[in-house]
């Protein structure tokens, strides 16, 4: 049942389509509810023929009466002077088979509405609104067809805004910063959040809680939120380089605006709204995207004990990345990630857009034996291409670096846009540069451009210095994984750490957008000594949780192989935790507090959960219905010891099993800055093993 063209909509459930064609509708509001009646989305226009909306969660208001419209360069917008003319309906309850992820069957349920828009006056123009409502929330976006008078059109704004309740919490980071979308979190009121990058959540004074941001963007900018007016939201569109947001031809459509919504934070970490809002699979046979853990040559330049150039403390030697294939084939992992093997390292590699190359490897790392040794060990190579977002000088190697992996039998490729916001560089053909935005229309296409490209090879590319997640991984399964937050790496020696709130925050906001390559399990916490600021905020058992909390189908074991060495009875988490679920359940949490996923592992019968808090040690109670049926398992608990605190004692650590059935409840106490970590094997019955 694979999520294809060829085969869409394979589970279908029930499907009812109704459509109904109406004549023109003047100023009254339209409305679509979601399939459990919940949510209703009403569209309407005002007297300028300015068109709006609002969002209901039962009795109450989430976004208040919204502007709706586009603004171009040299036509006239669609913002005003507008009325209604059809308008359809639709519903669709389906399920479709996600190749790899968090849950492998995927429910598919909305209600549809069609709004048709066109000109009351001033050159005939004509666009549809397309709203889908679901249980978790809604979708929305503009259709352009094609018509007269628009044919390429530059679109210089977008003024869809979201008005929210001032006095909601929002959880959210700056956009366009110099710093892209590593920033931490902040917790304000609405009122307080200046231009900010989407997911941003919002927990209002209900209770209710609410998350915006955007799926399937492609060949558009992404947006931020900004605050126009007092609680007034709109959709800001990252600029080109060229000053226009997006550069595009009739017809086309925008990517879809999304609100998710939910009655509890936990809510939000269930829904499944941005993947269903995208395209199914466009890569046909994707059965050789490999989910599964990797280790590399890549935590030892981060915290100084060796360097990505070359000379003495290089790290990607044949004979260093041999010995992390030793310790991979040793334990299972399937991957060996090596950075600094290709020149154009040496000096500031910030810097090194231009030269660096992507087929040409340093004299002391022989590519070809490497290669042959991962095969023969029954491990494959990680590729590695920092582009230090040059993506011109990318573009041009792209076939040639591409076709040398394939060749070499490596299957995924991290890449690294290593740039300032708004310094990605392209170089056009008359040798002017041009500086971008990573999330730009530019960039955007270009990630496209390389998904479409490593699929070519049957390669999968795990982006750092990414676009922001929007769904995309929907239509190409081989977009396995990307940064795109504050990851491990802030807690090395070149930056202030991650406080430990920061990976509950992440949960709650740019997960919601998809998988993220977080890069846990350092167990070195004090990596530059006990007196030094450089350290891991965390306990040595909040770091086994991530595995489970902070989803991605592939997952780095990021230490050293000899830190594991020093903790074997916690390493065996590491070794045991899958990265593809069958199913997943958030099973409790706050925002920005704590957090307790239950994920249940793809072809086999094992449970593994992750509980991880913030700064404040709390107990809490895990009802262990997730279960389900009457089978008792044997929990392995992995937990903070009595002594634990992130600060004080971090590697404090007990693990104890027991057996446990669907009708307990799990007490854990959880230290400062720590989790819990526990997997669930069914218990043989008496007389097996
Ligand atoms: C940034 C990535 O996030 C990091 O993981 C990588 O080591 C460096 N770029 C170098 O490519
Ligand atoms: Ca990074």
């Amino acid at each position: 049942m694979p999520d294809n063209n060829n085969n869409l909509r394979v589970m279908t459930i029930i499907s009812a389509i109704l459509m109904l064609s109406l004549p023109v509708l003047e100023a009254c509001a339209v409305e679509v509810a979601s399939p459990d009646g919940l949510i209703t989305y009403a569209v309407d226009r005002d007297e300028q023929g300015r068109p709006h909306y609002n969002i209901r969660y039962a009795d109450e208001m989430v976004v208040h009466e919204s502007g709706l419209g586009l603004r171009f360069q040299n036509h006239v917008e669609f913002g005003q002077s507008l009325q209604q003319t059809n308008v359809e309906r639709s519903s669709s309850d389906s399920a479709w088979e996600q190749p790899w992820g968090e849950r492998r069957i995927v429910r598919d349920n909305y209600n549809e509405l069609l709004v048709g828009f066109s000109s009351i006056d001033g050159p005939e123009r004509h666009f549809n609104l397309r709203v889908r409502v679901y249980d978790d929330g809604v979708g929305f976006r503009y259709e352009v067809p094609k018509q007269a008078y628009y044919d390429d059109v530059a679109i210089v704004d977008e003024l869809t805004e979201f008005r929210v309740p001032q006095d909601a919490v929002a959880y959210w980071i700056p956009g366009r910063g110099w710093n892209r979308y590593e920033y931490l979190y902040r917790t304000t009121p609405v009122g307080e959040l200046s231009l900010a990058h989407t997911p941003v959540t919002m927990r209002m004074a209900s209770g209710t809680h609410v998350s915006i941001h955007e799926a399937a963007l492609v060949n558009y900018a992404a947006f931020m939120l900004d605050q126009r007016r007092p609680g007034v939201l709109q959709t800001n569109l990252v600029p080109r380089s060229d000053g226009l947001r997006v550069r595009t031809q009739t017809p086309f459509v925008t990517p879809w605006r999304t609100i998710q919504i939910s009655p509890d934070a936990v809510g939000l970490l269930n829904s499944d709204l941005i993947l269903n809002l995208n395209e199914p699979n466009a890569l046909g046979d994707v059965s050789w995207i490999e989910p599964g853990k990797y280790v590399g040559i890549w935590w030892a330049m981060h915290i100084g004990r060796r360097t990505w150039g070359s000379g003495e403390k290089h790290g990607a030697t044949t004979s260093e990345t041999k010995r992390y294939i030793d310790f991979a084939a040793e334990y299972g992992f399937d991957g060996v990630l090596v950075e600094g093997w290709n020149t154009g390292w040496d000096g500031d590699w910030f810097n090194n857009g231009a030269i660096f190359s992507f087929t040409e490897a340093y004299p002391d790392f022989d590519l070809q034996a490497v290669t042959d040794y991962a095969r023969d060990n029954g491990v494959r190579l990680t590729g590695h291409h920092e582009t230090s977002g040059h993506i011109t000088n990318y573009e041009a190697q792209m076939s040639a670096a591409y076709d040398l992996y394939e060749s070499l039998g490596v299957r995924q490729i991290k890449t690294g846009y290593v740039a300032d916001g708004g310094q990605m560089q392209r170089l056009d053909a008359h040798g002017v540069m041009h500086y971008e935005w990573h999330d730009s229309q530019i960039a955007v296409n270009h990630f496209e451009y390389v998904l479409k490209e490593a699929a070519k090879r049957k390669i999968s590319i795990n982006t750092h210095e990414p676009v922001k997640a929007t769904g995309l991984r929907r239509t190409y399964p081989n977009w396995i994984s990307r940064e795109g937050a504050r990851g491990q790496e802030y807690n090395a020696a070149w930056a202030p750490p991650n406080p430990p709130e920061h990976n509950v925050l992440l949960t709650y906001t740019r997960l919601l957008g998809g998988p993220m390559d977080f890069t846990p399990g350092i167990f070195d916490l004090l990596h530059q000594g006990p007196d030094s600021v450089y350290r891991v905020q965390s306990t040595l058992i909040h770091q086994l949780a991530l595995y489970v909390v902070l989803y991605s189908p592939i997952q780095m074991v990021a230490d050293l192989p000899e830190n594991y060495a020093r903790y074997p009875d916690a390493f065996q988490f590491i070794v045991d935790v899958p990265t593809d679920w069958e199913e997943s359940v958030a099973v409790a949490g706050s925002a920005g507090d704590y957090v307790v996923f239950a994920r249940k592992e793809r072809g086999g019968h094992d449970w593994y959960l992750g509980a991880i808090t913030d700064e404040e040690p709390r107990a809490i109670r895990v009802p262990l219905s997730f279960l389900g049926g009457d089978q008792v398992y044997l929990a392995t608990i992995y937990r903070d010891g009595a002594e634990a605190d992130w600060d004080k004692n971090p590697y404090d650590h007990v693990i104890e099993t027991s057996a446990i059935d669907r009708d307990q409840t799990l007490e854990l106490r959880l230290a400062a800055g720590g989790g819990a970590a526990i997997r669930f094997r069914p218990k043989p019955e008496a007389g097996q093993q």
